[in-house]
């Protein structure tokens, strides 16, 4: 469906709010998961981002996770540092064969060092998204570890009264597991220490490997709440024997946006079955990734990204670099 003006967006969403399942209504409003923080502002996974999406309204604020060399869990994407900081410039010669920068090779004191920056394309050296936060303007961000996170989120909770969530992703658990390191145990005992150890607190823990994922639930008796990643390339997990096999261990699945919907020549959104079968299994629904900037093909706007999301397809939360706009969105919905 396409919308001449926001007015009869404004109108035909309120109309499907009342009529469609309470999952999209209320209550059980979708959650909004600001990923990496405020990314489509300040540079990913800085706490300067996560203060923002928590001033933004953030229902849970994201955390991809790897360890250092000392074992220190940290809030970075990616397994190597060359993306986001100038490691290349502060530790000349501390590569790899393959020519990266991994952060399993670096102390916390040695990452502490380095300057976070907005995300480059390794492939140009240019900025991954040309309109954010400039590449150059370097005002001494750092890589946090999660324990700041957990205390940045925990102290804003106290502060403002909120109930903010954390959403741990823990990355390539499977490399961890070749250096030697299990991040699950690291990753649980901390959030443990922090007062997360039950389904009902504000966490859902969220990895891409179904193995280890089923590894936490089986093996390391977490009872948090855990969300299985599908990727668009996993797509036997978004079958229902994969979901079927999910619901085994998982609360609910983190499915690329590609897997829910898509939209057609005309700017229709069409959606798959994939919700409906998770539902069906007792499993959420949060697809990633929301970008205001960076819409699927032949989408019209954000919002009828968010609407398709939510109201077409029904799922129960999105993540989003925007969480400004999707929060707006979904308060127009009460
Ligand atoms: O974890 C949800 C989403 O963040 C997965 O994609 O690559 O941004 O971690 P990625
Ligand atoms: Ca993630």
């Amino acid at each position: 469906m396409r919308f001449k003006s926001f007015s009869a967006f404004f109108a035909l969403t309120l109309a499907l709010a009342i009529l469609l399942p309470a999952h999209a209504q209320g209550s059980t409003r979708p959650l909004i998961i600001a990923h990496r923080g405020a990314s489509g502002y300040l540079p990913e996974h800085t706490l300067e981002a996560k203060a923002m999406a928590y001033a933004l309204g953030a229902d849970y604020v994201e955390q991809d996770v790897v360890l250092t060399q000392d074992d220190v869990p940290i809030v970075v994407h990616d397994i190597i540092l060359d993306t986001v900081t100038n490691i290349a410039e502060i530790f000349p010669g501390r590569a790899r064969g393959d020519g990266h920068f991994y952060a399993i090779d670096f102390t916390l004191a040695e990452i502490k060092q380095l300057t976070v920056h907005e995300r480059i394309d390794l492939q140009t050296g240019k900025t991954a998204f040309p309109n954010r936060f400039p590449l150059e303007t370097v005002v001494g961000f750092e890589i946090p570890t999660l324990e700041e996170e957990i205390a940045l989120i925990q102290g804003l909770n106290r502060s403002t009264g909120h109930d903010v969530g954390l959403y741990p992703e823990l990355k390539e658990p499977a490399f961890h597991q070749a250096e030697g390191k299990d991040i699950g145990t690291i990753v649980l005992a901390l959030l443990e220490e922090y007062g997360y150890t039950r389904r009902a607190d504000r966490v859902f823990v969220q990895c891409f490997d179904p193995a280890y994922t089923r590894y936490l639930r089986e093996e390391l008796g977490t009872d948090l709440k855990l969300v299985q990643l599908i990727s668009g390339s996993q797509a036997n997990l978004a079958s229902p024997q994969g979901l079927d096999a999910i619901a085994e261990y998982a609360d609910g699945i983190g499915p690329s946006m590609s897997l829910v919907l898509s939209f057609d020549a005309q700017g229709q959104a069409q959606i798959t079955s994939l919700v409906a079968e998770a539902h069906a299994r007792g499993l959420v629904v949060h697809p990633y990734t929301g970008r205001a900037d960076s819409l699927p093909k032949n989408a019209q706007s954000f919002d009828q990204l968010l609407e398709a999301t939510f109201i077409v397809a029904g799922a129960d939360g999105i993540f989003t670099d925007h969480t400004d706009r999707a929060i707006a969105f979904v308060n127009a919905l009460q």
